[in-house]
């Protein structure tokens, strides 16, 4: 069967055909970067899954290998779920998954390479001990699952959590080990909260500004037992719920004698939490680079068409753009960026600068082709004093408010930002923009930003919610915002305020499709806006996954 080409994404991680989901145990070894991912070999919807594998040296340039992990044992014959890799102090890489047994229980298996000195770890061997964690009576056995990278303690005891539930109640559960092979419960869990269930959990380090360290550089795990080191970092807990398919995360303290994390704010039982991003974007997971001392983060983006589509297409899921991850400097978020390598695939380049887009004006950027293409721009808002008033209750939900008031909604200041993937008579177009508010004190201020995929597509059966969040700056201090959007095809992937909020999203165009995708910068506020600066780049395509053979 042949595989549907037309809306396929030119850089965004994804393999020659078929459905995945989930990165997995994403790791650096031997000059090598790994990702392995949920991965149908069979077909375009989720089902068979098995650990797919590939291997670059770049996060850019991919080569796929034959799967690593695939069911083969008792312990994971009904599938190889998700897992982490942590890189042992004597440099081998260990492999914690969930394998599915006969009884559909979930149960958390290890996995080594067969052969260290292949940098390519091909190969990986599951002991006859396994499964090295099973569920006991006080777990729920069809929740029990994606056990994270473990971490060394003081004490001399390795530690993971797996994600669970009890009731309503989210948990990650921790476990103990001094070998490795033998896990034993902890009496409490790491954390949890009532959200439901926790899939794929994540725990990792980031370094606080003012430290010995660069507060952009990344954390090992395996550092978190130095008392250095400890008292520099704070701890991320970022958990995926399945309820509403949207990621959270907490910055937070972690206590080494008690084996407790404690948040500096509570887990949300609302839309108003902390997310990587407030688009598709699920299931991620975190590893440190040692080669160039970053915390990356990858996650996976699902499509938003229908099954069917997905069935024709031949193909369905990608990987976001990894991320570099940080922690802010006022240590209240993380900051995420796409990796720098990423910058090698621009080509060619158009600017546009000091250009004013008057209210209600919009702006078409000519001279290259935008259908995968990279965008950095800049913002300066005219008139502040036209922000209309912000109600409190908005905070609660910045979806729900970016609904209301979408990009077809005049405002004061704002919505301004840009049309992508847009046709030439602008019938098409998704909308990545900016609305800013005046908050009960006049002197400050709410920006919230809004990605409006209603008009993407005239292909009415695809879900096309709008996604927002909104983003922490000072925009009284230099009136000004910048906007990053990675656009590739189907994929609309914007980082706000350099980093600080972002939202991907998936659109399915029928007509902004290649060359006659169009880039707008759109003004449907009062006040004027002036594009400071726009730097444009198409986008090469990289080799993606086309295998060794
Ligand atoms: C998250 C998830 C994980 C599970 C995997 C199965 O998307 O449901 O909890 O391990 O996908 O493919």
């Amino acid at each position: 069967k042949q595989v549907e080409k037309k809306l396929r994404t030119g850089y965004h991680f994804q393999p020659p055909k078929h459905w995945i989901n989930d990165p997995n145990g994403p790791m650096y070894y031997k000059g090598l970067y790994h990702l392995f991912y949920q991965y149908n070999p069979k077909g375009s919807v989720w089902g068979n899954i098995v650990w797919a594998h590939s291997v670059s040296t770049d996060l850019i340039d991919w080569t796929a290998l034959e799967p690593g992990i695939y069911p083969s044992k008792t312990f994971d014959v009904k599938g190889c779920w998700s897992g982490s890799a942590t890189v042992l102090p004597s440099g081998v890489p260990a492999i914690m998954y969930t394998g599915i047994d006969p009884d559909e229980r979930q149960v958390q298996n290890v996995a080594y390479p067969v052969n260290l000195s292949d940098p390519f770890l091909r190969e990986w061997v599951k002991p006859d001990y396994n499964p090295i964690i099973f569920p006991d009576s006080g777990i729920n056995a069809s929740a029990f699952r994606d056990p994270t990278t473990a971490w060394y303690g003081p004490d001399g005891h390795w530690r993971l959590v797996v994600g669970s539930k009890v009731n309503m109640k989210g948990l990650a559960v921790l476990y103990r080990s001094r070998d490795f092979k033998t896990w034993v419960k902890a009496h409490h869990p790491l954390h949890s909260a009532h959200t439901g269930m926790w899939e794929c959990p994540d725990f990792f380090p980031v370094a606080v500004a003012g430290g010995s360290r660069h507060h952009r550089r990344g954390v090992d795990t395996a550092e978190l037992h130095d008392r250095a080191v400890a008292e520099e970092v704070k701890y991320v807990l970022k958990v995926s719920l399945d309820l509403t398919r949207f990621e959270y995360y907490t910055v937070g303290r972690y206590n080494h004698a008690t084996d407790r994390y404690i948040p500096d704010a509570a887990f949300p039982d609302n839309d108003y939490g902390l997310r990587y991003d407030y688009g598709d974007f699920y299931a991620s997971k975190s590893f440190y680079d040692p080669a160039k001392r970053r915390r990356i983060v990858w996650g996976w983006a699902n499509e938003s068409d229908t099954v069917p589509d997905d069935r024709r297409k031949g193909w369905a899921g990608i990987q976001a753009i990894p991320r570099k991850l940080w922690l802010s400097p006022d240590g209240k978020q993380l900051v995420q960026w796409p990796v720098e390598e990423l910058e090698a695939l621009r080509s060619k380049h158009v600017n546009v600068s000091d250009k004013v887009i008057k209210s209600g004006d919009n702006f078409k950027v000519t001279g290259f082709k935008s259908v995968q293409s990279d965008v950095d721009m800049v913002f300066a808002i005219k008139d502040l004093s036209k922000a209309e008033k912000f109600e409190p209750a908005w905070r609660n939900d910045a979806q729900a408010l970016c609904t209301r008031l979408g990009s077809h909604v005049k405002g004061g200041v704002g919505p301004f930002g840009l049309w992508v993937l847009a046709s030439g008579d602008l019938k098409e177009r998704t909308a990545v923009f900016f609305r800013v508010f005046k908050a009960g004190n006049a002197s400050s201020h709410v920006v919230l930003m809004c990605n409006d995929p209603t008009k993407s597509s005239y292909e009415s059966q695809a879900y096309r919610p709008t996604f927002a969040g909104f983003v922490d700056v000072d925009i009284a201090k230099n009136k000004k915002i910048a906007l990053r959007t990675l656009i590739d095809h189907s994929v609309v992937e914007s980082f706000g305020a350099r980093g600080k909020t972002c939202i991907l999203t998936r659109v399915y165009p029928r007509k902004a499709i290649g060359d006659d995708a169009h880039l707008f910068v759109f003004n449907n506020g009062e006040s004027d806006v002036k594009i400071t600066n726009l730097d444009a780049w198409e986008m090469k395509t990289p080799k993606m996954n086309a295998g060794e053979q």
